[in-house]
């Protein structure tokens, strides 16, 4: 159907006059279609990348506008899929021929047949993501938009143009986009879609792990992650790739005592998070803070429910998650361990009324991640009681506070005992040995005890006693 309504202007620029010159000269059909349409008419801010279709060969397009373009730009061929790529110092084009798509059940790779616009019309994610506008220069700007994705937007809804088992079926990676998409744009899922989604979760199986992340991170950068992983929950869908995460809800009672819903207290603290910062990896610290709870937990008469032990236990399952879901094994998943495993530590700090050593060692620990750390455990707060509330803020204030008087007077970030193993091998005329590590643990821990102060003097002059009371002879 040829929506009557012309839009020149959402295709403003010289790569557009090219493509279209291109596509008259081959006389090829063309048009922009998917992301690039939908976001026009979202206002959400040109997109870089830019589908184009060729009803014919995408590949001739491509390297017809590649011999327009007055720079020397180079298309990259992929011949197996039938696609090519011309980037420009702006912009990413994405040339493809229109298809008639099947896909096999069990597999993504699709049986490939040429088709006419609305065949690749038919065979796209969303009704709002198949809308295309021409190129041709008879048809410039022209929408064409057969399902009324133009409608879906003004009424925020996520659809499939075709009944949404096959849509998914086909693809279904689009279950987690149909959430990712709502998250993003603030749109609800239509009902039989979801309740499509609920029937298939199970078919994530087929699903690259690499291609579910990607769509996790960019639901865990919306504005309020917790629309899109509570989706997820609904659907079945999180527990297919993250059961770790659908393990810590439901709240259990023993004899009257209770505990708290522990997922959606994960997903508040992971809200919490995101209106303080975009680092991806601090929000993934705040979705896992507490996994390790869901094994740890136990009951017992005198104490109620405790979770011992579960920021340690957390932080190897981080490990394990990751290396499941084929996330970097790198420093990241470090940061993210690292967190988990001292997600309680601010606060024991607070339980000992913040004593210069509790917070030195804090800060010792936690390194140059102290303002993260410092970060998770704000967002950790999420009692309703306005009262607690406020005096959980201040108690870390003060922890806070504390924090830079420590530093600007000890320097304990990132700190190296100031003697060295050599040092003290050469004070006791020592070889390798077990004597030198006890001395400096020794020395390190009166530093954060401020036993002595973080200076080679009294270090050096510690030293020489500590290897004395290990039977020791200073020889200098
Ligand atoms: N598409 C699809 N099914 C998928 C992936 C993509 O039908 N599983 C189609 C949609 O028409 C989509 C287009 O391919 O608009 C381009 O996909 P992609 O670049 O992944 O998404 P965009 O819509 O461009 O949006 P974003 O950049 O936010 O991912």
């Amino acid at each position: 159907m040829l929506d009557k309504k012309h839009y020149p202007e959402a295709l403003e620029g010289a790569v557009f006059s090219i493509l279209s010159t291109a596509a008259d000269e081959l006389d090829l059909p063309a048009y922009v279609i998917g992301g690039y349409v939908r976001d026009y008419f979202l206002k959400r801010g040109q997109k870089k990348d830019i589908d184009v279709l060729a009803v014919g060969s995408g590949i001739s397009l491509a390297r017809k506008v590649e011999e327009l373009l007055p720079h020397s730009t180079k298309v990259s061929v992929f011949k197996n899929f039938g696609t090519a790529m011309i980037k420009t110092d702006e912009l990413e084009l994405e040339f493809v021929g229109a298809r008639k798509e099947s896909y096999n059940r069990d597999s993504r790779k699709p049986i490939v047949e040429d088709g006419s616009l609305e065949d690749d019309q038919n065979r796209r994610d969303f009704t709002i993501n198949a809308m295309a506008f021409s190129l041709n220069k008879s048809s410039f700007g022209a929408l064409l938009d057969p399902f009324n994705g133009m409608q879906d937007l003004q009424d925020k809804i996520i659809r499939t143009p075709l009944d949404p088992d096959i849509t998914y079926s086909d693809d279904p990676l689009r279950m987690l986009r149909a959430i990712r998409f709502a998250s993003q744009l603030n749109f609800r899922i239509e009902q039989k879609s979801f309740q499509s989604i609920q029937r298939n979760a199970h078919r994530l199986k087929i699903i690259s792990n690499e291609r579910i992340v990607t769509e996790v991170h960019k639901i865990m950068m919306c504005d309020q992650p917790s629309f899109g992983f509570q989706l997820l929950e609904k659907s079945g869908l999180l527990k297919q790739f993250m059961p770790e995460l659908t393990a810590l809800k439901g709240i259990e009672e023993i004899e009257g005592q209770t505990h708290k819903d522990n997922f959606y207290h994960t997903l508040e603290v992971v809200d919490n998070i995101s209106k303080n910062t975009n680092d991806l990896w601090l929000r993934w610290a705040a979705l896992l803070h507490d996994i390790g709870k869901a094994p740890t937990k136990r009951f017992s008469k005198k104490v109620g429910w405790t979770f011992h032990g579960h920021e340690f236990k957390g932080s190897k399952m981080v490990y394990h998650l990751f290396k499941r879901l084929k996330m970097p094994l790198n420093d990241k998943m470090k940061f993210v361990q690292k967190m988990v495993r001292m997600s309680s530590r601010p606060i024991a700090v607070i339980d000992e009324t913040a004593t210069d050593s509790a917070v030195r060692r804090l800060v010792h620990d936690a390194g140059d991640h102290i303002e993260d750390l410092m970060t998770l455990c704000e967002a950790d707060i999420t009692t309703k009681n306005p009262r607690r509330f406020k005096k959980y803020h201040n108690n870390f204030q003060k922890v806070r506070d504390k924090i830079v008087e420590v530093e600007e007077r000890d320097h304990i970030r990132n700190f190296q005992p100031p003697v060295s193993g050599e040092e003290i091998m050469k004070a006791f005329d020592l070889q390798p040995c077990r004597e030198i590590g006890m001395i400096k643990t020794a020395i390190k821990n009166s530093i954060l005890d401020g036993i002595i102060p973080n200076e080679h003097t009294a270090a050096y002059q510690f030293m020489i006693e500590k290897g004395k009371s290990l039977g020791l002879t200073p020889v200098i």
